[in-house]
């Protein structure tokens, strides 16, 4: 048969990535796929760099992405090009022309995905998007057809690399996260601009995916809460650890009866979770299904050949689909379109969780039982108090509180409460705790 053509819009990092395994694995793949994939087109507006990492390969090099979609011998567009506004006319437009779509692209997704599945299902193409999510580790496959006889309860992940080495080097070294940054950005961990990730919004685009997976409900990037690692004190890190803790910047999502809870923030996971352990820029997503348990995926979240790893199974599966019934392939969030739900996304105040605070506080008689006393007057069960011993004539201390799960507006409350004490000196240290259990 002959090998079904594809156009890569982009030829960058996952682009050269996809390129170079394709024609490495060639054989491999076609034996899978039952016929080759080829890459046919590439567009950069670098053409000559873009020439350079095809070499001699029968390839067309372009600088306009619209000259690929609209070529009628590409079967399947690859999008890694990246951003938002450009992609999505890009993608639309694949659409539009009948042609199967391949991206890695989160942020469209997460943000447009509402608009691009719709209009991909109006034309009978496949959307697929397995490299949008935790890189090379293939969860949106196990999510969507692995674990598909499971009610899926919780999903919490690991799911932003930049961050994850951040806070490994915080942890093992006592840097701050200023320090550790540059560090990153020297490595090319980090963007010049590292603002989607260290501020969560890369994190909360990948869980606004999973999240529609596991609960067939639409992305709802805007519903999200989410919090990056920008403000996290070593100290924390710190007494975290003393307490049996480590941070993480965990995506989480799950299943309540009120709603789905949908959030990415620094999260204290007990260090006997294997997620706990995950260091470095490696990801990790944990899955709890009602049938299965707990299971754990655990992997590259990005680089050239990881990301290409999934990239290219997508290339297969629709490869192996192309020329199903579009009504017997794999749906786009896994759901038939009319299962889907309409369960809402709860608001952060209405969110359980249980959590860790660290108060500023003055060294002296009573201070500890006006706060335990406020935190009673809202119901909020404390789980672990720790105090370390104020310095030689500070005469003020730093006073950690865990407390049991309780609901975020409660917890809002007494923390305005507290924070109202003249004896609270700064600004209380606020965060979340998750026994993933
Ligand atoms: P790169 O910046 O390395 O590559 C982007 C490519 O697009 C370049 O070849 C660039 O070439 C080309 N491009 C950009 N704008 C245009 C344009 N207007 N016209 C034509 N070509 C254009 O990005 P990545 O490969 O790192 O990322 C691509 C996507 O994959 C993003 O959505 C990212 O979030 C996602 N992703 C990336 C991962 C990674 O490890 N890097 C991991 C998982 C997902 P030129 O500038 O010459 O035009
Ligand atoms: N910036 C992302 C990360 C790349 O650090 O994980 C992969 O999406």
């Amino acid at each position: 048969m002959k090998a079904i053509k594809v156009g890569l819009l982009g030829i960058g990092t996952v682009g050269s990535g996809t390129f170079h395994v394709l024609r490495r694995n060639q054989a491999e793949i076609k034996g899978r796929a039952g016929r080759g994939i080829e890459v046919t087109m590439v567009c950069r507006r670098d053409l000559a760099q873009a020439r350079q990492i095809v070499g001699d390969a029968d390839v067309v090099v372009t600088a306009d992405p619209f000259e690929i979609i609209r070529n009628p011998e590409i079967d399947i567009v690859v999008e890694t090009i990246g951003g938002c506004d450009l992609a999505r006319s890009l993608v639309l437009e694949a659409i539009a022309q009948g042609k199967h779509v391949v991206t890695a692209n989160k942020a469209l997704l997460a943000v447009h995905g509402t608009e691009i599945f719709a209009a991909a299902r109006a034309k009978g193409v496949m959307v697929a998007f397995e490299a949008a999510v935790a890189g090379g580790i293939p969860i949106i496959k196990a999510l969507r057809e692995g674990l598909t006889a499971n009610r899926i309860e919780w999903i919490a992940g690991i799911i932003n690399g930049t961050t994850n080495f951040i806070l490994s080097e915080m942890r093992s070294k006592g840097l701050d996260f200023a320090t550790v940054l540059k560090e990153a950005q020297r490595l090319g961990y980090a963007e010049a601009d590292p603002t989607f990730d260290v501020e969560g919004v890369d994190a909360a685009h990948k869980l606004t995916l999973m999240s529609a997976i596991a609960f067939g409900v639409p992305v709802q990037f805007d519903k999200a809460h989410v919090e990056g690692i920008s403000q996290l004190q070593a100290a924390d890190i710190k007494y975290a650890e003393q307490l049996g803790y480590r941070i993480k910047l965990l995506g989480l999502t799950r299943r309540r009866d009120t709603g789905i809870e949908l959030r990415v923030h620094p999260t204290l996971v007990p260090m006997s979770r294997l997620i706990a352990n995950v260091e470095g820029a490696m990801n990790a997503v944990v899955v709890q299904g009602d049938a299965v348990g707990t299971t754990l995926y655990y992997g590259k979240g990005a680089g050239a050949e990881p990301t290409a790893s999934a990239v290219i199974a997508d290339l297969v599966d629709i490869t192996r689909l192309h020329t199903a019934d579009p009504d017997h392939r794999v749906p786009h969030l896994a759901f038939q379109p009319d299962a889907m739900s309409d369960t809402a996304i709860l608001p952060m105040a209405e969110v359980l969780t249980s959590y860790y605070l660290r108060l500023r506080v003055a060294d002296e008689a009573g201070v500890l039982s006006r706060i335990t006393t406020i935190l009673a007057e809202h119901d909020i069960s404390i789980d672990a108090v720790l105090q370390r011993e104020s310095n030689e004539g500070e005469r003020q201390t730093d006073l950690i509180i865990l407390t049991h799960e309780t609901q975020e507006g409660r917890m809002n409350r007494a923390l305005a409460q507290m924070q109202g004490l003249n004896t609270v000196l700064a600004p209380i240290v606020r965060l979340r705790k998750e026994e993933l259990a």
